[in-house]
């Protein structure tokens, strides 16, 4: 296939999401090897290549059509989303969907000597984030006014350095803002790594290839909840053992040699399977409890 024929994918070079979506990508069957600076990935079986990038250029650089589809946090994209729309820029890519790793929350957070009574709070206060397209969009929701300072790095020493009342930034463990006296009071965003598109017409043999690897994608991204179960149970119980099966379509149920009480159930769970189920499920009657991962599954 010729270069330009060939699907580039954007992911963040390091940070939260890299490791991830790297995995996502071989777990549907990529092989790829690095190239000497390390910044592209050329897949060997596939038509298929990694850019590793900075996440903040994710969304342009498949907005720009240099890349076909990136990996990106859902807050990096609404928030180039809603600047592009605020300036009447195109916005050129599209969200495919989120990919249910990489949970994260643009959280307002204030010093931890500070008290907060809700967001009249936030009236006439000066806010340090790198997310002023997301903050403004809440601020106009909750109908206050507030100063936006932006800030591209280091917002969470803004209060301190009397830049800022308080902040907005992104928290995910939690570790940055309790290193920095600071507490979060309220959620701008929830989010979570995504998957965005080109809105650009590919070449037929290009599509067919993005097609495969989008379809390849759902197929991981089901499996890694679902799970394979096994289990012995009496014929009279069948249907409370069904209905304690999550997410499960019709089982299978085997009859068992020399046995007429009993049945032999196994069945797809599109949900992970807790020791409570199992439990509940040996209540009911159930013996011989199998609980297996499935690897692949292809809809
Ligand atoms: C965010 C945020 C904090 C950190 C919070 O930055 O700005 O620095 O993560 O994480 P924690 O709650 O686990 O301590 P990020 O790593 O996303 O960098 P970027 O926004 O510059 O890409
Ligand atoms: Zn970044």
């Amino acid at each position: 296939m010729e270069k330009d024929q060939r699907i580039k994918i954007a992911v963040q070079k390091s940070g939260r999401l890299t490791e991830n979506s790297l995995e996502l990508l071989h777990r549907c069957g990529l092989v790829y090897s690095r190239g000497r600076d390390e910044l592209i990935c050329y897949g060997e079986n596939m038509p298929i290549d990694i850019l590793l990038v900075r996440d903040d250029d994710i969304p342009d650089l498949v907005r720009d059509d240099i890349c076909d589809v990136g990996i990106v946090g859902y807050n990096v994209m609404h928030e180039r989303r809603l600047e592009l729309e605020a300036s009447e820029m195109p916005v050129s890519f599209e969200l495919h969907r989120t990919l249910d790793y990489g949970h994260c929350k643009l959280c307002l957070a204030v010093p931890e000597s500070e008290d907060y009574a809700g967001p009249q709070t936030l009236q006439g206060k000066r806010i340090a984030t790198s997310y002023p397209n997301l903050l403004r969009e809440y601020l106009g929701k909750e109908r206050v006014s507030a100063e936006i300072a932006v800030m591209s790095g280091a917002i969470e020493i803004a209060p301190k350095l009397g830049k800022a009342d308080l902040i907005c930034d992104l928290v995910s463990s939690g570790r940055t803002l309790a290193a920095n006296h600071l507490r979060p009071v309220a959620t701008v965003l929830q989010s979570q790594a995504a998957l965005i598109t080109t809105g650009a017409r590919l070449p037929a043999a290009k599509r067919s290839w993005l097609e495969r690897l989008l379809r390849r994608m759902e197929g991981v991204l089901q499996v890694r909840e679902s799970k394979y179960i096994m289990l012995h149970a009496p014929r009279a119980s069948l249907a409370e053992i069904r209905r304690l099966l999550p997410g499960s379509e019709t089982p299978t149920v085997i009859p068992l040699e020399g046995c007429d009480d009993r049945v032999a159930v196994h069945a797809v769970c599109r949900e992970n399977v807790f020791w409570e189920t199992l439990e509940d499920l040996k209540g009911a009657g159930a013996s011989s409890v199998l609980v297996l991962p499935v690897e692949k599954m292809l809809a």
